[in-house]
């Protein structure tokens, strides 16, 4: 199979690594890539925002097979552009791809299917929002409806702060994105990600993580896109893996399809797991970055038949086999992020891959021969152990190898599982 993949953080690193072990793969190409896709793909340099441009390479290369890595392409429909066109796709439609897209779209399909969710109300303009918020008191949680690369959350401890985050998103701090704004009730819980594939009608779960999205050690600082993250979740029983896929996913894949717009692809559910069980927060439609990192590493069967089941409505025939072990990997950031930081930055050396370690590229790019830092968030050092604890020891082993000096990075990856392992 001729499979095209989008993207160049570390997720697509990571599935580019993964499809490349694949026996049924011929040849893998990446757009727009980074050096360490480089490794395992042919990088092509085509706009991966212009559909047209995307359709016209693979049928100039008669591609069989397109993986989408990030959200953004998918909101643009280019999942639709390819399927009209009779290319098999990884990705959702840009009408499913909503569930990411709008989060006021996915609170209403929460109340249509009785999928547990905190209580919300949309709105289109600040007073309203002010009254409703008043009504409720704090903790109260505002989000602006759009794509906010993350940013367009604010959980208020207070009500000063809740009218606060109103008035800056109705006065565009978020742009197009916060012009409608989501108020929804705070949920109290610990948090984890959990991952399906979907084909329209059959979810397949997959596993679940735990990401660490603020900037600093202890959990504080500004959110960033995640600074890390281990698989699995202790926090994601059996028995709470069956009640997700009971009461959150096969309800939203049933109602996606009853609305008109089925979901293919792969289901993020972001989970609240509160005293009274799983609660959606939110819903994405890709894999998580850098969550994606850690389920390569544990995913035993090939990731390529797996992904093409989703996208063809044969997910019904497959199922994936994982490694017993923990997958654990810390992000190396450029320092000054997720505000402004240096770019260009020259990353000296890369430790090897051995059996039970990879350092997965985001940020990176080749200037004259020499590696540099171009991103934010720039590597993913990720290692595999007994229990979270032995692959973070092992993950942060690596890490020291790395040379680079504008790097930074937290160094309680996995501070969760950890504390739980030594009761
Ligand atoms: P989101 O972009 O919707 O994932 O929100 C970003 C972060 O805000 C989440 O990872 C949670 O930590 C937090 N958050 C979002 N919604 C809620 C909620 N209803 N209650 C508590 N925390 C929330
Ligand atoms: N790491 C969080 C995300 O990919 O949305």
């Amino acid at each position: 199979m001729k499979v095209l993949l989008i993207g160049s953080g570390g997720r697509e690193h990571a599935l580019a690594w993964k499809l490349r072990q694949s026996p049924r793969l011929t040849a893998l190409y990446a757009a727009p890539g980074n050096p360490g896709i480089a490794e395992e793909a042919t990088l092509v340099d085509i706009d991966t925002a212009d559909n047209a441009a995307v359709l016209d390479f693979c049928r100039t290369e008669t591609i069989d097979f397109v993986v989408v890595g990030p959200e953004a392409p998918l909101v643009a429909g280019l999942a639709d552009t390819l399927r009209d066109a009779g290319i098999a796709v990884f990705g959702p439609s840009a009408a499913a791809a909503q569930l990411e897209g709008s989060k006021g779209f996915t609170k209403d399909i929460c109340a249509k299917y009785n999928i547990p969710t905190g209580a919300y109300q949309r709105f289109t303009s600040a007073e309203p929002a002010k009254a409703y918020i008043r009504e409720q008191g704090a903790p109260i949680v505002i989000k602006a409806d759009g794509l906010a690369a993350g940013k367009g959350v604010t959980v208020a401890m207070t009500l000063d702060e809740a009218l606060d985050a109103v008035d800056s998103c109705f006065s565009g701090a978020f742009g197009a994105a916060g012009a409608e704004v989501v108020v929804e009730a705070y949920l109290d819980g610990e948090e984890a990600s959990f991952f399906c594939l979907c084909d329209g009608k059959t979810a397949l779960a997959l596993a679940s993580a735990q990401d660490h999205k603020r900037v600093g050690d202890g959990d504080t600082g500004p959110n960033t896109g995640g600074m890390g993250a281990y698989s699995p979740a202790p926090v994601m029983t059996p028995d709470m893996v069956e009640r997700t896929m009971r009461e959150i996913i096969e309800p939203t894949i049933s109602g996606m399809a009853d609305s008109g717009h089925p979901f293919t692809g792969v289901l993020f559910a972001g989970l609240m797991i509160t005293a009274k069980g799983p609660e959606l927060i939110e819903y994405n439609v890709r894999f998580g970055d850098p969550e994606c990192q850690v389920l390569m590493m544990r995913l035993k069967s090939d990731l390529l038949p797996l992904l093409h089941a989703a996208a063809t409505g044969t997910l019904a025939t497959v199922s994936a086999e994982w490694r017993d072990e923990a997958a654990l990997t810390v992000v190396m950031a450029s320092k000054g992020y997720p505000a402004a930081y240096e770019k260009n930055t020259p990353i000296a050396a890369i430790p090897q891959a051995d059996a039970g370690t990879k350092v997965f590229h985001a940020g990176t790019a080749l200037k004259d021969g020499q590696l540099v830092a171009t991103g934010g968030r720039v590597l993913n050092v990720t290692a595999m152990g007994g229990s979270v604890s032995a692959a973070k020891d092992k993950a942060y082993a690596a890490l020291d190898k790395v040379e680079w000096d504008n790097g930074f990075c937290r160094r309680d990856i996995g501070w969760q599982a950890v504390e739980r392992e030594k009761v």
